[in-house]
């Protein structure tokens, strides 16, 4: 099933392409090099080879005006405005999500969100999101402004899997990020209740999690720290993508108080807790942190 609109149907073919280069590439590129990413974060070769590939290929296709990845400082400015004109959109990149993961061989992801707007901005300007989860086989989801599929990935070309995709109503599994000490005493309360109704699925790689809640049904939480109000997760890379995904798969994303999608935001890697899920769930979450 090809995307109607032709810029975004390019990014993701680019993206399973790509996706498929960068699975095959993993091999001896899983140890640290000596930089961090711009949220202070140890690099992988992995990371800042999957960044170069993905800012080549998506920045040369016309409509891309502006590309942003979690591996580099600055926006890149691929001619065209997304704010001005109708036809330009920005791509913003985690080229490896869980790229720690790399050195445990456990899943990994890449996520994209194409925004009608430049950089940094609201979620809600999101056309279309996907990511690409690299477990034992290579799948990716994708949403956009009529629905979510699921695809396998074989030789750079997507299979759907499951259309339509929504969220069964039957929660099943949680995974909260932090160490728990670190957590707030309103978010381990909540956390106390859930743990009673729900099976524990945590993986270290936000796309792996995120991936088993929109199977199973669930949420999954990295919220803010007691030393990092903030959370660690970036708004622009992940919160805004996943919270359009989750969003329209029938559920919830929200910072704690508000969607995702409405959050202001104020810089390209800026910070945001971060709630997604079954909708009964991110209520009673925002409740408990009132
Ligand atoms: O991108 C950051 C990330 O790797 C997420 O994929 C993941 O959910 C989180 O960090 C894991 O963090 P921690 O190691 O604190 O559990
Ligand atoms: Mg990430």
């Amino acid at each position: 099933m090809t995307v109607s609109d032709p810029v975004v149907e390019a990014v993701v073919s680019t993206v399973c392409r790509t996706a498929t280069e960068i699975r095959q590439g993993l091999i001896g590129r899983r140890n640290t090099v000596d930089e961090a990413n711009p949220s202070g974060e140890t690099q992988v070769e992995a990371d800042v080879w999957a960044d170069d590939l993905l800012a080549d290929r998506l920045s040369s296709i016309d409509g891309v005006g502006q590309y942003a990845s979690e591996e580099r400082s600055d926006v890149l400015d691929c001619g065209g405005d997304p704010d001005t004109e109708t036809d330009a959109y920005a791509v913003a990149v985690d080229p490896l999500d869980g790229s720690s993961n790399l050195r445990s061989n456990n899943s990994m992801g890449t996520i994209v969100g194409v925004y009608d707007a430049s950089l940094p901005a609201r979620g809600d300007a999101l056309v279309a999101a996907c990511y690409v989860l690299y477990g034992p086989v290579t799948t990716m989801v994708l949403a956009t402004e009529e629905t979510v599929t699921e695809y396998e990935l074989t030789g750079g070309e997507r299979t759907i899997v499951r259309r339509d995709v929504t969220l069964p109503d039957e929660p099943v599994v949680y995974g909260f990020g932090g160490r728990v000490p670190n957590w707030t005493d309103a978010f381990s309360e909540y956390a106390r209740e859930i743990e009673r109704e729900l099976k524990l699925r945590y993986g270290g790689a936000m796309i792996g999690d995120v991936n088993q809640v929109l199977t199973y049904g669930g949420i999954f939480a990295y919220p803010g720290l007691e030393s990092r109000p903030e959370g660690k997760l970036r708004l622009q890379f992940e919160g805004n993508p996943i919270g359009y995904i989750v969003e329209r798969a029938g559920g919830r994303s929200s910072d704690g108080e508000r969607s995702l999608l409405a959050v202001e935001p104020n810089d390209v890697h800026g910070r945001t807790p971060l709630f997604v899920g079954n909708t009964d769930l991110i209520d009673r979450l925002e409740a408990a942190l009132e």
